[in-house]
């Protein structure tokens, strides 16, 4: 591990004070009209998630490095096997979503530590999110939302919102630069937002994560995708890991003073060290809708000690919203 003064890189960013006072007022977001909005604009599937709807619940063990353990004091990297109830999904809020097209992928992840101790993210198939701060959120979706005559969002809208705010476009651009995943088990994911992890002599080091498919990753051409149709990601995840073929390194890429580690939409420089923080596992998937990820909503701000997280904005308005879906989707009976 690179030694470096404690909590180096949260103070030689630009100073914990002068960045919470960056900060804008995500606070005056109200989680329960992002969720209003998210059915306005996308539809309301009873009993399912609002984001991420198409999705299967799994079951995974995860196995952390020795560098890792230097890193966190977390007992996720104990090196014992860490049972981890998992989630695989399709982006978006229709639980029907087409499979073969270019769009977006989640493994939504909760480590079962330890003492009770639980560990969540919900991670991506893009290294940026769709928009820099919950208010920027909102505003798209609004600019999303279809006329009630037409059935579809009004294009000069969408424009005049994206032209104002440019961040909103670059998730997409990432999406159309690649193919269509093969399978939930041959794609990158991205944790996005960036978090310290500590280690026993109290060093931080800030980092932003991946999941990368220990296989390598698989895409589809236009003409194979076409032809797997609409529907093919549940079976093909039940017959990969059938085959024991799905696994995943946890890899963390390392910051460096002066890096941006507040932002979903500014990955970190292309050149930072990676490490590996340890392995996951998918040992079985959900013959059905039903699992253990069905009650589960993932925030990924419950952290173990050792991981902290980081003064992004969009980090910590995640918690309220996914409370107030999971409270609509079980009061509906949960589906998904
Ligand atoms: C203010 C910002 C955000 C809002 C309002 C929001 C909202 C939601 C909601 C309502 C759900 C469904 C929760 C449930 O019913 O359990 C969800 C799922 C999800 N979100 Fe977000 N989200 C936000 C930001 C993000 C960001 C920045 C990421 C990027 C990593 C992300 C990744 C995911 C993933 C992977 C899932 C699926 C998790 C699962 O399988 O349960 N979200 N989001």
């Amino acid at each position: 591990m690179t030694s470096r003064p404690r909590h180096s890189l949260i103070l030689g960013t630009l100073g914990c004070s002068a960045m919470l006072a960056c900060l804008p007022a995500s606070a005056d977001v109200d989680p329960q009209q992002l969720l209003n909005q998210f059915e306005s604009t996308f539809g309301k599937f009873e009993g399912y998630r609002r984001s991420g709807a198409k999705g299967i619940c799994a079951v995974g063990e995860f196995v952390g490095s020795a560098e890792g353990r230097a890193l966190s004091v977390s007992s996720a990297f104990s090196g014992k096997p860490v049972p981890v109830t998992v989630r695989f999904s399709v982006g978006g809020a229709n639980p029907r979503a087409a499979d073969n097209t270019k769009s977006q992928r989640n493994l939504a992840l909760q480590f079962n530590l330890p003492g009770g101790e639980l560990w969540q993210m919900g991670n991506i198939s893009a290294p940026v999110f769709g928009a820099a701060t919950p208010e920027q959120f909102l505003g798209r979706l609004q600019s999303l939302q279809p006329d009630p005559a037409t059935k579809a969002a009004d294009p000069a809208k969408v424009k005049a919102f994206a032209d104002a705010n440019p961040e909103v476009l670059l998730q997409g651009k990432y999406f159309a630069s690649q193919p269509v995943p093969a399978s939930f088990g041959s794609v990158n994911y991205w944790g996005v937002h960036t978090f310290g992890f500590v280690n026993g002599q109290g060093d931080k080091q800030l980092g932003k994560w991946t999941f990368e498919p220990v296989a390598g990753t698989q895409g589809l051409s236009d003409e194979e995708a076409k032809a797997k149709g609409p529907s093919f990601l549940f079976d093909d995840l039940r017959q990969r890991v059938a085959a024991g073929n799905v696994a995943f390194d946890f890899k963390l890429q390392l910051a460096q003073p002066g890096d941006r580690i507040d932002s979903v939409v500014h990955p970190l420089p292309e050149d930072r060290r990676k490490v590996t923080l340890g392995r996951l596992t998918i040992k079985s998937v959900s013959a059905d809708g039903g699992g253990d990820c069905l009650a589960i909503t993932y925030v990924p701000t419950v952290l173990p000690k050792g991981v902290e997280a980081s003064p992004d904005p969009m980090l910590f308005a995640r918690a309220a919203p996914y409370g107030v879906g999971l409270g609509r989707r079980l009061a509906e009976g949960a589906k998904q």
